[in-house]
């Protein structure tokens, strides 16, 4: 079988890029190795920056989250238990909306089969070949028969633990870091309406929602931790110790969700190798302290859905060429701001007093200085796109 974008991975990335292509003619299949419900059901990310926001509305995707989606103005940084609010509306006129990662998914899910979109789940075994000038894209299909896809261009939006990366040789940079995140899921209504990023001597905690109704909350803890040490009291007990601020009740109900993430910054150069483009967590990963990896994902589709319809239609190949310098530039102002949030934020385990005094140096800078609070609020609401 033929088609003109061979797609693996039904993530964000790959998802919106087949219905970016679709809007422009172009056709794409699908390949995802889970399930639809399984992909749909996935707790991941929640932050929209405004230009993903804008970016789905123009292209029909927007309904729901303009109905369910939580507009917010702003953030706050809470230390030495005070509040310090980050006012997006006030400093750079616009906001974040709140909805979860698997809510982008469902609606892209069901505006591509709406559309008669080919997506096929339960892959295994996908080999790329070919990259060169005639991609063949093989893989075994949810019946176990053994499949051909012959396609004019890859695009590898199969995420960090992916295939598409290893078809090459890029290079990479990398850092971990000493820590990761507990995070739960809990039926319970928010007690307030943004988010809180608290930096504790115990730890960093963050405070966030997905609905009315259910609230998300992490806890830094080291990277070995095994979630059996952490009973529901225990997180709830952290929780409140590392947000206590004046005037903040925790709300607590039935834990729906709990998992421990490794944290990592990571990039891939470049982004393409003949035929192939990596997109979305593929080619880079952020820290989740600056709420930017969906967001990454989605900017890189948008740039290569443009410089793929002008290659497919007009055999225009400044587009694909410029694709991955183009993506990078973003990606890396991303890479900053996440790392700078993490390392302003989080305790680190060997920190010494003098680590704590700048850390708290910054932090009181950043809410007291409107140029550094514009900085903030400019990367965090995301910066236009170029
Ligand atoms: N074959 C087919 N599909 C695969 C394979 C494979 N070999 N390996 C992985 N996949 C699928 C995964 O099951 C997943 O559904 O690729 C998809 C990748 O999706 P995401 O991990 O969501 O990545 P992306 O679309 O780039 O979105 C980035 O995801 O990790 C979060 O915080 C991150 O919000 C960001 C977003
Ligand atoms: C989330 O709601 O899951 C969330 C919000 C902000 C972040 C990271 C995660 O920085």
């Amino acid at each position: 079988m033929r088609t003109q974008v061979g797609i693996v991975g039904a993530g964000p990335a790959g998802l919106l890029l087949s219905h970016l292509l679709a809007r422009a003619g172009i056709e794409s299949v699908v390949l995802e190795a889970r399930s639809r419900e399984y992909v749909q059901q996935r707790v991941r990310a929640g932050v929209l920056e405004h230009p993903t926001v804008e970016l789905l509305r123009e292209v029909g995707l927007a309904d729901r989250l303009d109905r369910e989606g939580m507009a917010h103005q702003g953030i706050s940084l809470r230390f030495e238990g005070v509040d310090h609010r980050i006012d997006f509306a006030d400093l750079v006129g616009r906001g974040i909306t709140v909805y979860g990662q698997q809510e982008v998914v469902k609606d892209l899910i069901a505006a591509r089969f709406a559309d008669g979109g080919d997506l096929r789940f339960e892959v295994s075994d996908v080999a790329l070949d070919g990259l060169a000038d005639a991609p063949v894209i093989s893989y075994t299909d949810s019946g176990g028969q053994r499949r051909e896809l012959r396609c004019d261009a890859v695009a590898g939006c199969d995420g960090f633990h992916g295939i598409s990366r290893g078809a090459y040789a890029p290079a990479v940079f990398d850092r971990e870091y000493p820590y990761a995140w507990l995070g739960i899921l809990a039926k319970a209504a928010p007690t307030q309406h943004e988010l809180a990023y608290s930096h504790h001597r115990n730890g960093f905690a963050l405070y966030s929602m997905r609905s009315p109704e259910i609230t998300r909350l992490y806890l830094q803890v080291p990277p070995d931790t095994d979630i059996a040490d952490w009973p529901d009291t225990r997180i709830w007990d952290e929780l409140a110790i590392r947000h206590a601020a004046e005037g903040f009740t925790l709300n607590e109900g039935p834990v729906l969700e709990k998992g421990v993430t490794g944290i990592r910054s990571f990039v891939a150069e470049p982004m393409r190798h003949g035929r192939l483009f990596l997109a979305g967590d593929a080619a880079h990963i952020v820290p989740p302290t600056g709420a930017k990896g969906m967001n990454l994902a989605i900017a890189d589709v948008r740039v290569l859905a443009e410089a793929l319809t002008a290659y497919l239609t007009r055999g225009e190949e400044s587009g694909v060429d410029a694709y991955s310098d183009t993506c990078l530039r973003r990606v890396w102002r991303a890479e900053h701001f996440s790392w700078w949030m993490t390392s302003m934020l989080h305790v680190a385990p060997d920190g010494d007093a003098f680590t704590r005094r700048l850390q708290l140096s910054q932090l009181h800078y950043t809410v007291s200085s409107r140029a550094a609070a514009t900085s903030l609020a400019e990367n965090y609401t995301g910066l236009p796109y170029a």
